[in-house]
C-alpha cells in the first residue's frame, strides 16, 4: 500500500516521499485499522439471515458494497471469529443461501451497533436492539421494519479468502 501524506492538503510545493506500508509483513498486525481508516466512509449492511432451523439473525458489516446493477449484485464480507469459526451470518448464508441487506440511517444507528453483540447461535439480536422483523417479498429471511431500505438477496457465490468470506448476491 502506498499513501501520499501530501495528497490531502494539495498546497505544499515541495516533494515528500510517499509512505509505503507493507500490510502483509511489517504492518500485518495493523492492516485492519489502517485499511478501515483509509477507505471511509463505508456504508453498513445490517444483514438478516435465517439459520437452517429458521431462527432470525442480524449483524452489521461495513465490508460491504454494490458491485453492479445489471444484474444487480452486492457483496459483504464476514471475517471468521478469533477462534477461526465462521460468524453466524456466514453459517446461515452457507446453509440457506439467502440474506437481506438492510441499509442503516441515523435513526437506527445505535440499534445497528447493538446487533454486533456476540449472542449464542440462534439467538436473535433484533428484539434485544428494539428492531422488528417484517416479511420479505422474495426471500425467507425477514427485512427490518425500521430500515430505510432493504435488499432481498439470493446468494450468487461465496469466496473464502483466508479468514474472510466474501458473499455476493
Ligand atoms: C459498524 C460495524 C461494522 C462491522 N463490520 C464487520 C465486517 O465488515 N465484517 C465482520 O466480519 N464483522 C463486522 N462487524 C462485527 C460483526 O457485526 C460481529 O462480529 C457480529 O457479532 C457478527 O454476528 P453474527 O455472528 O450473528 O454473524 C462489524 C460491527 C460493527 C458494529
Amino acid at each position: 500500500m502506498i499513501g501520499n501524506p501530501l495528497a490531502a492538503t494539495g498546497r505544499q510545493r515541495y516533494f515528500q516521499a510517499p509512505m509505503e506500508l507493507d500490510l502483509e509483513n511489517e504492518y500485518a498486525a495493523r492492516a485492519y485499522p489502517i485499511l478501515a481508516s483509509l477507505v471511509t466512509p463505508r456504508p453498513i449492511a445490517l444483514v438478516t439471515t435465517l439459520s437452517a432451523d429458521g431462527r432470525v439473525n442480524a449483524a452489521p458489516f461495513s465490508f460491504f458494497n454494490l458491485l453492479g446493477a445489471d444484474p444487480p449484485i452486492c457483496a459483504f464480507a464476514p471475517g471468521d471469529r478469533d477462534d477461526d469459526t465462521p460468524k453466524d451470518t456466514a453459517r446461515n448464508v452457507r446453509a440457506t443461501h439467502e440474506f437481506v441487506v438492510n441499509l442503516v440511517d441515523e435513526a437506527i444507528a445505535e440499534a445497528m451497533n447493538q446487533c454486533a453483540a456476540p449472542l449464542p447461535f440462534g439467538e436473535s439480536e433484533l428484539a434485544r436492539a428494539g428492531l422488528h422483523a417484517a416479511p420479505s417479498s422474495l426471500v425467507k429471511p425477514p427485512r427490518i421494519a425500521e430500515a430505510p431500505a432493504s435488499l432481498e438477496c439470493v446468494e450468487w457465490g461465496t469466496l473464502q479468502i483466508g479468514g474472510n468470506r466474501v458473499s455476493s448476491a
